[in-house]
């Protein structure tokens, strides 16, 4: 029976206080943070990985038990597809940010009767209890290591396309890009994909436009239960989470610089807001520009913004938002992140060549002393700052972005004969029922069309 032990001081996203020491071969390092009760004799599994610690899969399994509360209707669907087993048979690659809530994604795709093999989708952001507890606990292959190197990353990426999948799901595009450079060799078994964030959308969006696309993808990202609440509610919470996890900092009266005000960055500005910070937007779109200032943001051109903020965060999908004539101009302490896709939107060789040295001060927190005498500091590594600092966005709202996944998977594996080699939006239909089925479990209860309403509402003839 568990134990009462001492609370772990630190959370488990932190490798470099845990002592993991992190190679391309993999880690090592003590588990000296982990409760007793939570250790495991070192374990052996016929289960393909490379994962840091099978010995943390119990405190792993925990964990996504603990998510998997908050994402019913993903349970709802895993409650069908292990009755109806719509996936029996199917291959499929998922490329994600290893989470306890992707867990429960490939639990249900599992129980759907795939054979999935799951590979981390950013360097930074595996949680290596989950990676462990999936390999140990679910049988599902993993391979996925916090802190892993770029080839370690692309032997991941390898391990995916050798599974020689049926379909892959992607966040980023990145298993989609290399199979359609280096791996086309692999090309001919696949029948289809599924694509979850608003960059990896622009890449496929990209490889189609040049007649490129050897298969249908579905733009997860592009569902109204996805974009509108994963992207907006989640970003924004889950990026100040990863902030406060790093910095500790007090956000009230601060100058925050949000980069971009498109889905993502509209959930960050609003949270800011809310807890006090004075937000500054910068943006290339008019549009949007415009939508900040009468949310009641100040929106100014990045170069002023620089002089103004102490905190930065790109939210852009862009490279290079954030470079070297803003660093020059930043103030002593200034903070810099990012939470969009890739590690671009920061030009971190730029910001190297201005430092004369750089050091770091805290779990994700890099101190780069300028030539200028003045200190900024850099969250994460530039990576996305709220699956690198902190666990990414909560289950509640990660619980319809993989119900859509999980249901573009089953339309793809019923429909793909009668597909075409581009980029699909979700259907309708399942787009409606998972909005339909996640009020149902909050409890709430909407109105429905009275016979009259909807006869007006099909009419022309009524005026004034
Ligand atoms: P979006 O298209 O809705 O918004 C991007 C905004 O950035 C647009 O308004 C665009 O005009 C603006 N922009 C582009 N270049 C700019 C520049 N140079 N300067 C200022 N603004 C600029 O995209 P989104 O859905 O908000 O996604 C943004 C990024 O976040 C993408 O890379 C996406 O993949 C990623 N994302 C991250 C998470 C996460 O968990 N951290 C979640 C969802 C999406
Ligand atoms: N993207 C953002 N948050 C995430 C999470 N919790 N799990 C998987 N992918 C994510």
């Amino acid at each position: 029976m568990p134990t009462a032990v001492a609370p772990d001081p630190y959370p488990m996203f932190f490798p470099s206080v845990r002592g993991f020491h992190v190679s391309a071969g993999g880690t090592s390092g003590s588990l000296r943070a982990l409760p007793n009760d939570l250790r495991n004799p070192p374990v052996t599994t016929n289960v393909k990985h490379h994962v840091a610690d099978l010995g943390l899969a119990e405190l792993g399994r925990q964990r996504i038990e603990w998510a998997d509360r908050d994402m019913p209707v993903l349970k709802t669907i895993r409650d069908r597809f292990e009755k109806e087993k719509p996936l029996d048979g199917i291959r499929i690659s998922a490329c994600l940010h290893v989470t306890t809530e992707t867990a429960n994604l490939a639990r249900t795709l599992k129980a759907g009767g795939a054979d999935v093999v799951l590979v981390a989708s950013n360097p930074l952001s595996t949680q290596d209890d989950v990676a462990a507890a999936l390999v140990q606990e679910y049988g599902i292959a993993t391979y996925a290591i916090k802190g892993e190197d770029d080839a370690t990353y692309y032997e991941h990426l390898t391990a995916a396309i050798d599974h020689a999948p049926h379909i892959t799901m992607d966040d980023g595009a990145d298993v989609i890009g290399v199979l359609h450079g280096d791996r086309r060799e692999m090309l001919d078994g696949i029948i289809g994909g599924t694509e979850e964030t608003t960059t990896g959308v622009i890449r496929l969006k990209a490889l189609e436009a040049e007649g490129k696309l050897a298969f249908p993808v579905v733009a997860v990202n592009d569902a109204n239960t996805k974009h509108m609440f994963d992207n907006r509610y989640g970003t924004g919470q889950s990026t100040l989470d990863g902030l406060l996890r790093a910095t500790n900092i007090l956000i009230a009266g601060r100058k925050c610089v949000v980069g971009g005000y498109g889905w993502c960055g509209r959930g960050l500005a609003s949270r800011l807001k809310g807890m006090g910070a004075h937000v500054i937007v910068v943006e290339i779109d008019p549009l949007a520009a415009l939508e900040a200032v009468m949310d009641g943001f100040e929106v100014l051109p990045v170069a002023d913004a620089a002089k103004e903020g102490d905190v930065f965060i790109t939210a852009t999908g862009n490279i290079h938002v954030l470079r070297r004539e803003h660093f020059e101009h930043m103030k002593d302490g200034a903070i810099i992140a990012n939470t969009g896709h890739f590690n671009v939107e920061i030009d971190i060789p730029g910001l190297d060549e201005l430092a004369d040295g750089v050091r770091e001060v805290r779990p994700f927190v890099q101190e780069y002393a300028l030539r200028n005498g003045r200190k900024v500091y850099l969250l994460a590594e530039g990576r996305l700052l709220n699956l690198s600092a902190a666990e990414g966005h909560p289950a509640a709202v990660m619980d319809m972005s993989f119900a859509n996944q999980a249901l573009s998977a089953e339309h793809m594996a019923k429909n793909h004969a009668s597909l075409d080699n581009t980029v699909y939006t979700v259907p309708e239909d399942i787009d409606a029922e998972i909005a339909r089925l996640k009020l149902y479990t909050m409890g709430v209860e909407i109105d429905t069309l009275t016979a009259e309403q909807e006869k007006y509402l099909a009419s022309w003839d009524q005026g004034t």
